[in-house]
């Protein structure tokens, strides 16, 4: 029963019947390469190969440059292509001249791993392939230049992806003594808001800054609570809290005089803003941060820093 080839082991997957597939077509060795026999060619060729690397040299070093220097879309681009282009060609001249280039076949089933004399072949066929490359010390030394070199030039595309967005919803504009302005940039003081008005302002200079809106309120002589750590945040009875909604960052700035209450329109959270504008209403998860102001040595409204917690919805601090 043993003799039968379909109890073989050898035979597994293929048919018993046809021609064995060798590991390499007899007749052949497969350590032959183009320019075997032909040092001057091997030379040439080789020296063809550096060639489309150090084009990939120059294009990393050119796509460096042109980050730094500000980026040009349509330079980047083509260098880019030149880079890959050196670097693809090259690997291709390299395989097709300088590496033996016949084609070996194994099959499933073909090989006894534990068999002294396949595992001697397949040494030997390890060493084989692997001779040719390593008698070409001048190319593995130009690919480690140029894969280093390449490598660090695609890391430049990272300064693209622009600031990290955690760190930048972490602050706004306002600062040590930043002067607070209206929409048309006109210093604020603390009378041009009466009692029960309230005013959007933004930090001097960055009327357009989407995190700084803030809402100075005058509440007057009504009770006010307020954390004992923030004694010192008001002037008299004005107060500032941001306009960013802590629900989805929609501007909260609907007041109601008669509640004091600050609603957003969009959702409908309400904010008590004689009670630290704590949520008493809708989605909102937390209070509108608040702002700490003085005024400056010409009376003006000016911010004593920036706000001590992240504005806007809860979700940008995750
Ligand atoms: S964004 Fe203000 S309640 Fe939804």
């Amino acid at each position: 029963m043993s003799d039968s080839p379909y109890f073989d082991p050898r035979h597994y997957g293929i048919d018993p019947h046809g021609p064995w597939p060798e590991d390499v077509p007899k007749g052949q060795d497969d350590s032959h390469w183009r320019y075997e026999n032909d040092p001057k060619g091997a030379r040439r060729a080789e020296l063809r190969v550096a060639f489309c690397w150090s084009l990939t040299l120059l294009a990393s070093i050119g796509l460096a440059w042109v980050y730094v220097a500000g980026g040009q879309t349509q330079v980047e681009g083509a260098l880019w292509a030149m880079a890959f282009f050196g670097l693809g060609v090259g690997f291709i001249l390299w395989a097709r001249d300088l590496l033996p280039g016949t084609e070996v076949t194994a099959s499933r089933g073909h090989h006894d791993v534990c068999a002294e004399e396949d595992r001697r072949a397949v040494a030997e066929s390890l060493t084989r392939g692997i001779e040719p490359m390593a008698r070409r010390p001048f190319l593995f030394k130009m690919l480690g230049a140029v894969g280093g070199v390449f490598g660090v030039a695609a890391v430049f595309p990272l300064a693209s992806l622009g600031p990290r967005v955690h760190l930048d919803l972490d602050h706004t504009k306002w600062g040590v003594g930043t002067r607070a302005v209206t929409e048309d940039g006109n210093p604020v003081l603390p009378t041009d808001v009466a009692v029960n008005g309230i005013l959007t302002v933004f930090p001097e200079g960055y009327i357009t800054d989407a995190l700084s809106p803030t809402l100075l309120i005058n509440v007057g002589d009504l009770p006010f609570e307020i954390p004992p750590s923030r004694e010192g945040w008001t002037i008299n009875g004005l107060v500032a809290f941001s306009k960013i909604c802590t629900h989805a960052g929609c501007p909260a700035s609907l007041y109601n005089v008669q509640s004091h209450q600050l609603v957003c329109p969009c959702h409908q959270s309400t904010f008590d803003v004689l009670s630290d504008c704590k949520p008493v209403f809708g989605p909102a998860p937390r209070p509108l941060p608040q702002l700490p102001i003085t005024t400056d040595i010409d009376g003006y409204v000016v911010s004593q820093s920036d706000y001590h917690e992240p504005v806007g919805p809860g979700f940008w601090d995750r």
